[in-house]
């Protein structure tokens, strides 16, 4: 961890974060750790009745690479306005993030797409869906953005049926149910295997069985794929699976504890991955 060596102190998180890097660093005393997300003096302000209504406030935070981090706090709290600049999807008032080690609000906007569509999957909190497109068309869309003709097809069909939806490829999203739409969502963030994966509350809108199903799946990508993954939700229960659990607070890191999974990088890949 290098939360120690670069972080400006913040009094409330420090006893919690020293603790975090203590055993992050017995868990992989031999290699050092490389941060995938770097947030640093993050602020986001919105204007509200014409006045400036602040929601991040000068916030840092440090994601290392491969790891499981889950977000939680109050509605309100700024969780989805943080994973939205994280992913480079909005712009921040201040402050300056850094993905896989490239400062993402130095690029251009055009850029910042390119990145992102070669490296991070996104599962909105409200699906984000292309109304026009069948589900089967909405999870081909990254795929064939990134010009991958051949594959694209039978890669958004197994996702599909991951997802539980063999027998809905041709549904619109307005013939969709909710849980239906997000797990549409969720198999289209996963189609690149994505580097990071940012994830909005997605199972939301499931049923437990269903939820846990997606959740696995998650899992699974981060184990196998190692791909950074990265949990907005309000399910206390899901938010423990994660290897730690960071919560937001008055615009910044409230508390930053591991979760219950074991540290990364203890088990290792056996065979390859379906997804
Ligand atoms: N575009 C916007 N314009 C003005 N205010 C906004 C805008 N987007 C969000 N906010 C405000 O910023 C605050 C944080 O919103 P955000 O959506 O990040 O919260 P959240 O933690 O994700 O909440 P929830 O758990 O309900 O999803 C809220 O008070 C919200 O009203
Ligand atoms: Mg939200």
């Amino acid at each position: 961890m290098v939360e120690s060596a670069t972080a400006p102190s913040d009094a409330g998180a420090e006893s919690d974060a020293a603790k975090h890097a203590e055993s992050a660093n017995e868990a992989s005393s031999e290699s050092v750790a490389f941060m995938m997300i770097v947030a640093r003096g993050l602020e986001k302000n919105y204007i509200s009745g014409g006045r400036p209504l602040p929601v991040l406030r000068s916030l840092d935070l440090e994601i290392e690479a491969e790891s499981f981090v889950s977000i939680v706090g109050p509605s309100g709290s700024g969780k989805t306005t943080l994973l939205g600049l994280l992913a480079g999807l909005d712009e921040p008032s201040g402050g300056r993030v850094l993905l896989d080690g490239e400062d993402i609000f130095a690029m251009t906007e055009d850029e910042r797409a390119e990145f992102r569509a070669q490296k991070v999957g996104f599962v909105f909190q409200t699906f984000h869906l292309l109304p026009t497109l069948t589900a089967l068309e909405n999870v081909l869309v990254p795929l064939e953005l990134r010009g991958d003709r051949k594959g694209a097809r039978p890669r958004a069909e197994e996702l599909l049926e991951r997802v539980g939806l063999r027998d809905r490829f041709e549904h619109y999203p307005a013939q969709l149910s909710g849980g239906e739409q997000q797990r549409v969502a969720l198999a289209r963030a996963f189609a690149n295997r994505p580097k990071i994966l940012f994830a909005d509350e997605p199972t939301g809108n499931l049923d437990q069985k269903t939820g846990a199903g997606i959740v696995e799946m998650m899992e699974e990508l981060n184990r196998d794929e190692k791909t950074t993954l990265v949990l907005v939700t309000h399910d206390l229960s899901l938010a423990e699976r994660a290897h730690r659990v960071v919560s937001l607070d008055a615009g910044r890191v409230g508390t930053d504890r591991p979760g219950r999974s074991p540290a990364r990088g203890a088990p290792e890949l056996v065979g390859p991955s379906p997804l």
